[in-house]
Parts: C-alpha cells; structure tokens; sequence
C-alpha cells in the first residue's frame, strides 16, 4: 500500500507546543474527551492492585475491586481533595484510606468510613463515593475516558477491532517498565515514534534490522495510524541481539513473523508488535512542556516461565533507542520554542506525521 503523501504541509505553529491557551483547549478537547490508554489488566492480578494514570492535573487510579472487576476513580479524596494514591502502582488491601482525616473507601468506590461525619446533620455517606472514571478493555488494554458521557470506544477506534488477532494480546505480562520523564510537548513524541527518517543517523543499531525504508503504512488517517516495517533478517526481531527474546506468538502468519507492526493510538499511547514481544509507551502529558512515558515490554506467560528466558537483549534495545528519541523531542523543543523558529516542511517519508497533524487539528476544531 502507498502511504499518503504529506502534500506539502509544514509542521504545525509554534503556538501548538507553547501556547498555555492551547495547551487548555487539548486538555478538553482531547484528554478530558477521548480514550486514553491507561495500562493492561496483567497489571491488577489481584484484588487491591492498582496503577495510576496522570494527565495535567487529573489523576487516575485504576483498580481490581474485592469482586475482581476493573474499576477507574479519581484519585482525589472528596473529603478536601486530598491526593489518594502517590505511587505509580502498587497493591491497596480491601480499602483505600485517605491520609488526612482517614476517610475510607471500599474498593468500588464507596464511602464506608469518615469519622465524626455522623454528627454532620443531613450528611449522606452514600452521595460521597469516590468519582467514578468510564473505563473500556480491548484485548487486554485498559482505556480510561474522563468525559461524563464518552463516545463509544469501539467507535472511538473502530480500526482496533478486528485488528491484530493473531497476537494474544489479552495474555500478555509486563516483564519489565521503565518511566521516563522528558523535558518536552506530548505531540513531539508522536511525531518521533511516526518516522524512520532519523533512524540511519540516530539509531544505526535499529538501521540495521529494519532499514528505513522497510517500512509502509496500513492505516494513514484518522485515531490510529501506523503499519509494518519488515526485518532484515525474517528469523530476528528487535534486539540488541538481532535475535528474538522468545518464540514467535503462535498463531502469526509467517508474513507477520518477519515484521514489526507500529502503532500510534491517538493520543495517549505507541503499541509496537513484534514477532515474540509487543511494547507498549504510555505518554502522560503532564505540563505543555514536560511528558511522562511509561514504557512496557509484554512477553507471553508461557515464554517467560520457559527456562533460560532472558528478555534483557529486547528491554535494552529498546531502552537505549527510547533515549536517544527522547534526547532528540527535548532538543527539538528547545528550537521550536525559540522566537525565531518557523514551521518547516515535511518530507515524504514524514506522511504520518502530518496525518497525525490532520487529525490533531480535526479534534482540536471540536
Ligand atoms: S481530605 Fe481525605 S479525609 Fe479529609
Ligand atoms: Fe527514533
């Protein structure tokens, strides 16, 4: 398939990476309106295990309730506000306490506890539960949607269903995350992820398995752009190594061992499919100018109990490149913020940066 072509757009104004202004209007137009990808349910195993997902100033706890179900609740006491989880992730018991005044909630959500507010006349314990979060599962990923009434997440990213089916996706556990803190605009990191055009001079490692022009896009406009890039060696993956960290997922085709399938899953997430692993960052856009990514390498269950499992060739990889990219969106940014810099034109080879651009805007406009 042909990608598109960048028909001449340039990059977008200065303004959408430094503007307080527009920084407000993506926080409701996109990250208080659309689904965010939060985590996977390999991350609760169990009742009381929770991760948080941080966007601006909102906050999220994502959770297994005593009756094993997904839950997603501000992570905001509403007593005074106070803060409820800190951490990024961990493991809550049967409740969730709150450490100012130790008002306690069940795991649903439900106020249970708040000392001395029996005597608070008219005060209704069941009117001040946790604020619930609408949250949706596909194939094992968790979404999370701030807005009261979302749109339907199959239609929010119809091109997912039916999509990817030979990975067992639903199965997989995190071997390993790391969480990166980054110096830059939340877009950057989509417009990096979107191309090979840097990869021969910043990546020689990556060049090497993938050239950069191994590449051609299967869906080029709208939520989720991205498509395959094949290897050199149809027996490898991406590894410091050249060589896979596990068997090939079972049910691939032999075209989709050979390959590397990347994703961008606006605008909250890269999901990149190897033949033996899938990698997962999480871009949490924490000011205009600062974003956090958390990144996961997904392995199947049955690959990582095989003795002499070793997925350090995989997670190093990627480590190393995530830096150098990251090195990269913190540079750019520092030039795109001067008072000088313009916008400048994109090449072919950046046609899904500026269907990224496309779609940005289509949402920004409401
Ligand atoms: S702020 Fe949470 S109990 Fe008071
Ligand atoms: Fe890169």
């Amino acid at each position: 398939m042909k990608p598109r072509t960048a028909h001449g757009q340039n990059t977008l104004p200065a303004e959408y990476f430094v503007s307080p202004d527009v920084w407000q209007l993506e926080q409701t137009r996109i990250f208080r309106a659309g689904w965010l990808l939060a985590g996977h349910v390999s991350a609760l195993p169990q009742p009381g295990s929770y991760f948080v997902h941080d966007i601006g100033h909102d906050s999220v706890i994502v959770l297994r309730d005593r009756a094993g179900r997904v839950r997603a609740h501000h992570n905001f006491c509403r007593h005074r506000g106070t803060r409820l989880c800190l951490e990024h992730q961990g493991e809550l018991g049967t409740a969730l306490r709150c450490s100012y005044h130790a008002w306690t909630y069940e795991l649903d959500g439900a106020l249970r506890g708040a000392p001395h507010m029996q005597d608070v006349a008219g005060f209704d314990k069941t009117q001040w539960g946790l604020q619930p979060v609408a949250l949706a599962e596909w194939r094992g990923f968790l979404f999370i949607n701030l807005a009261p009434a979302p749109q339907a997440f199959d239609t929010a990213f119809a091109p997912l269903i039916g999509k990817f089916v030979h990975w067992p996706l639903t199965q997989l556990q995190s071997v390993h995350q790391t969480v990166y803190e980054v110096q830059a605009n939340w877009k950057l990191f989509f417009h990096n992820y979107s191309e090979c055009y840097h990869c021969p001079t910043v990546h020689p490692h990556l060049n090497k398995l993938t050239p950069y022009r191994n590449t051609e896009n299967d869906l080029d406009e709208g939520a989720v752009l991205g498509g395959p890039m094949w290897l050199k060696n149809p027996e490898g993956s991406m590894s410091l190594t050249g060589e896979r960290c596990a068997p090939p997922f079972a049910q691939l085709t032999a075209g989709e061992r050979g390959r590397v399938y990347y994703y961008t899953l606006f605008p909250s997430a890269f999901l990149s499919l190897h033949p033996d692993y899938v990698l997962l960052h999480r871009a949490q856009p924490l000011a205009l100018e600062r974003t956090r990514i958390v990144c996961d390498w997904y392995f199947h269950p049955d690959a990582i109990a095989a003795p002499g499992f070793d997925p350090k060739p995989a997670i190093d990889f990627w480590d190393l490149t995530n830096r150098q990219d990251w090195a990269l969106c913190a540079n750019a940014y520092q030039g795109i913020r001067t008072s000088a810099w313009t916008p400048g034109p994109y090449s072919e080879l950046e046609s899904q940066l500026a269907a990224f651009d496309r779609h940005y805007l289509r949402v920004m406009q409401g």
